[in-house]
Order: C-alpha cells, then structure tokens, then sequence
C-alpha cells in the first residue's frame, strides 16, 4: 500500500493489485467494439469498473446514458487530467448527456482555496483544455457546486439530496473510507455523492445509467454514493456505474502530481519546455551504455517515454515496431524520447491552438442552465 491513500492524497507507489482486491471491484474484460476505437479502453488504461454492463446495454440498444464526472479546480491542466477529458469526449460523441461538476466547494474545504480562484483557475485551466480536446457545448451540463443552477427547483432537489444522503452515512463509515475526516471534508463527500447521483432525480433526467469514470483515488466516494443510494428509500436510485483508469506516470516514475511541475507536461507548456522536461526527467527503461543497450534491450514496460507513446500514438503498429526495436536493442533512449518528443511537439502545436479557438467559444460553456 502506499503510505497515503486517500481522495485527497496519494503518496508513494501504487499497488493497484491490493486496490482492486480491497475496495472490490471488477477488473474490464472484453469491450464491444465501439470502446476499442478510444485509446484508452484499447490499450487498457482503464481497467476496472463498476456496473458497467448498465452503460454496455445502453449504448447497444441506443438508450438514454449519463456521464457524470467532477474536476478539482486547482493546479495546471497536465496530460494526466486528459483521461478523464478523452472519455468525456468519447462518450458525448456516442450520444451520452454528460453533466460535470467544478469541485469548488471541495476545493473550498478540502484545499483551502477560495471559490473565486477556482472559477479562474476551472476556466483557464480545465474548460478551455476540455472545449480544445473536443468537448461540445451540446447535452452538457457543466455546473459549479457552490451555484448548481437558475432554476429554482433544480437547485432546491440538488442541494435537498446532498443534505437527506447525511442521514444515510455512518461516522464509522467515514472514517473507514477517508482515513482523517473534518466537517468540510464530510460535506464534500455527501456534495460529490449529490453530484453523482441528483442526474436520476425527476427535476433532471430521472432515474437513468450514470457512468462516472475516475482515478481509483476516487473510488472510495463511489462507494459511499452507492451505499447511501441503496439505503435512501424516498428516491429510486439506478446503481451508480464507474470505470477506472490507471494514474499517468510523472515524469521520473510515482504519480503525476499538479504541485511538481517536473513531474508533468502540461497542456500550455510551450513545446520546447516539454521536450526539455522529457529529456532531462522522463525515466528511462534503457541500459546504463550503449554497449549494453545493443546487446540487452531496454524495458519498455517502466521507460516513461513508452508509457507516454502509448498514449499518444494512436497507430497500434507503429507502437509495437518502437515497442519491439527498443526491446531489441536497435532503439536507443535518446532516439524513443525524440520519438515522443516530436509526436508531443506536434500535439502540444495543434492544441494549443486548438485552445485560442476555444476561448471565443467558452462562454457558450459556461451558461448556468
Ligand atoms: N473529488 C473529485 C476530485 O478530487 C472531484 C469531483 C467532485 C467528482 N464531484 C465529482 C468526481 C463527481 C467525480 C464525480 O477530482
């Protein structure tokens, strides 16, 4: 285990073996094919679930589906954040309503930063990053905690099913599922529990299949919501869904982590600053000389560089030819970062123009529904 491992913080290595184990839940097997266009679902970045088969079935028999998911407004936009961005994307292209929440109430009591920070930070960092990766300003409801909604009744059934879940939840629970826990940090899981689930409310889409796909930190607040969900009888609840994907590497191994800037790339780094990080920080599999490299090959499965290719090169051949060369020996370091470099350099380009675009649109976003 690691040393710290909770919602909101996560501190030395991950086993995610004992994390499957321990909070129980299911490993993905077979996806139908729609899941295998996306990258991420391929290539097993998300790799375990909840209830999945609901959202499955759904999008088989071309059925109404939510996809909910929550961001932390602080700290810069970095590619690890871009999982959970790709599968917005993917599922409101299969016809998914999305609804997403800026945590700034979370922010507020679990951070300390002010609601004010977090709405600048959610738009500069976050929506531009997400309107840039391909998100749409149809069937989305994209809302802050601290101002749900202008609809009187809308915000009233929000912030009413945050307060009525209270009764349902143990403080034993609590502290079983949080480790240390403050009244601010207790609020904040009872509002994500209302996030994940006040789409099935009958002031909004009613009761419906709600995907909510996270970083496995998460999932313990999944849990609580589905648990409080189950004992909450005035509301007829559909099982909350989930999927997980596994944390991006930071660029020296561990976790990405938004306070090193050493250890991501971010997604307004200037091209030249994110080849430098890659050459001076990214891990590398290879071997201590050249002479050994040729004869011993390099380890892709721990090379940061590869693990990032695999991210961004979306070609399964081209990814297997750099996978096998540097396996090989005939694939130096240097030359699988430059690989990485210009596939990085290329993406960094397009998107951040992609982001100039996005700011004259933005607003579009924003509109409190
Ligand atoms: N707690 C999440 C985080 O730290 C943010 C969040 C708030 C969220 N509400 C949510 C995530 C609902 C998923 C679903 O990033």
């Amino acid at each position: 285990m690691p040393d710290v491992f909770n919602p909101w913080e996560v501190k030395g290595d991950i086993d995610y073996d004992k994390l499957i184990k321990g909070f129980g839940v299911e490993l993905i097997k077979d996806l139908p094919d729609v899941f295998n266009e996306e990258v991420l679902f391929r290539r097993k970045f998300i790799f375990a679930h909840r209830g999945i088969g609901r959202i499955i079935n759904a999008i088989h028999y071309k059925k109404p589906f939510v996809m909910m998911t929550g961001l932390m407004p602080t700290g810069k936009f970095h590619i690890g954040h871009m999982m959970v961005a790709k599968q917005m994307v993917f599922y409101q292209n299969l016809g998914a309503k999305l609804y997403i929440a800026v945590a700034d109430i979370e922010a507020y009591n679990a951070r300390g930063q002010s609601l004010a920070e977090s709405k600048k930070n959610a738009i500069e960092e976050y929506i531009l990053n997400y309107i840039a990766l391909g998100l749409k300003s149809e069937n989305l409801d994209l809302y802050f905690q601290s101002n749900r909604s202008n609809h009187q009744h809308k915000a009233n059934a929000y912030y009413r099913l945050q307060n009525v879940l209270a009764r349902h939840a143990t403080f034993n629970e609590f502290k079983a599922v949080y480790g240390e826990i403050t009244p601010g940090k207790m609020l904040a899981a009872l509002l994500q529990a209302s996030d994940m689930l006040h789409p099935q409310l009958k002031e909004f889409e009613g009761p419906i299949p709600v995907i909510v796909p996270v970083g496995i930190d998460q999932d313990p607040h999944i849990r609580l919501a589905r648990d409080i969900a189950s004992k909450c009888k005035e509301f007829k609840f559909m099982e909350l869904c989930s999927s997980y994907h596994y944390f991006m590497p930071g660029l020296s191994g561990g976790k990405m982590s938004s306070s090193d800037s050493t250890s991501f790339i971010a997604l307004t780094d200037d091209p030249d600053v994110a080849a430098k990080k890659i050459k001076k920080y990214a891990f590398s599999g290879g071997r201590d000389t050249v002479e050994e490299h040729r004869k011993h090959g390099g380890n892709p499965d721990i090379d940061v560089s590869f693990q990032y290719l695999r991210y961004f090169e979306d070609n399964d051949k081209e990814l297997k030819k750099v996978h096998d060369d540097y396996k090989a020996g005939k694939l130096l370091s240097g030359e699988l970062k430059q690989i990485l470099i210009e596939k990085m350099t290329k993406f960094l380009e397009d998107h951040q123009k992609n982001i100039e675009k996005a700011k004259r649109v933005v607003d579009r976003y924003m509109e409190v529904k």
